[in-house]
């Protein structure tokens, strides 16, 4: 499938504009591409029992699955900060479990993007084989 990533940087910025951040102030926006073509957003919810915040890659991803899509195509994470914001090990190991391979693109605000993969973000993943 032709991945259109300045189109899923598009809607990666809009998704963070509806991020619910009162305690960090770090909004992030994600737009995950699946097999059927279609985009789920996603974006970090806060909660003030701060452990149950969710990250913007967890929320497309929760949204995609729940929505019975699991071939996933393509992530783009965006946030503000100087570097392109790596997504955190909860988040690497979630999307690990159904696309190992998944190519990403992370970009923040000034346009800076860095280009990797899940098997770049976690090598060695522990997996459903792992269990034997
Ligand atoms: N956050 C994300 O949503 N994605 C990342 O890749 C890094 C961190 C969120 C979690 C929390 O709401 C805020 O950013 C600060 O850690």
């Amino acid at each position: 499938m032709n991945i259109d990533w300045h189109g899923l940087i598009g809607i990666a910025r809009v998704a963070r504009g509806r991020a619910y951040v009162p305690y960090s102030s770090f909004a992030v926006g994600a737009a995950l591409l699946t097999g059927s073509g279609k985009v789920y957003p996603g974006c970090n919810v806060e909660n003030a029992s701060y452990s149950a915040c969710i990250c913007a890659e967890r929320t497309a991803l929760v949204s995609a699955i729940a929505a019975g899509e699991r071939d996933l195509v393509a992530l783009v994470v965006v946030a503000g900060g100087p570097r392109p914001v790596p997504p955190c090990g909860v988040c690497r190991q979630m999307l690990s479990e159904f696309a190992p391979e998944l190519p990403l693109t992370l970009a923040n605000l000034e346009g800076a993007t860095l280009e990797t993969t899940m098997t770049e973000l976690l090598p060695g993943a522990f997996a459903a084989k792992d269990m034997g």
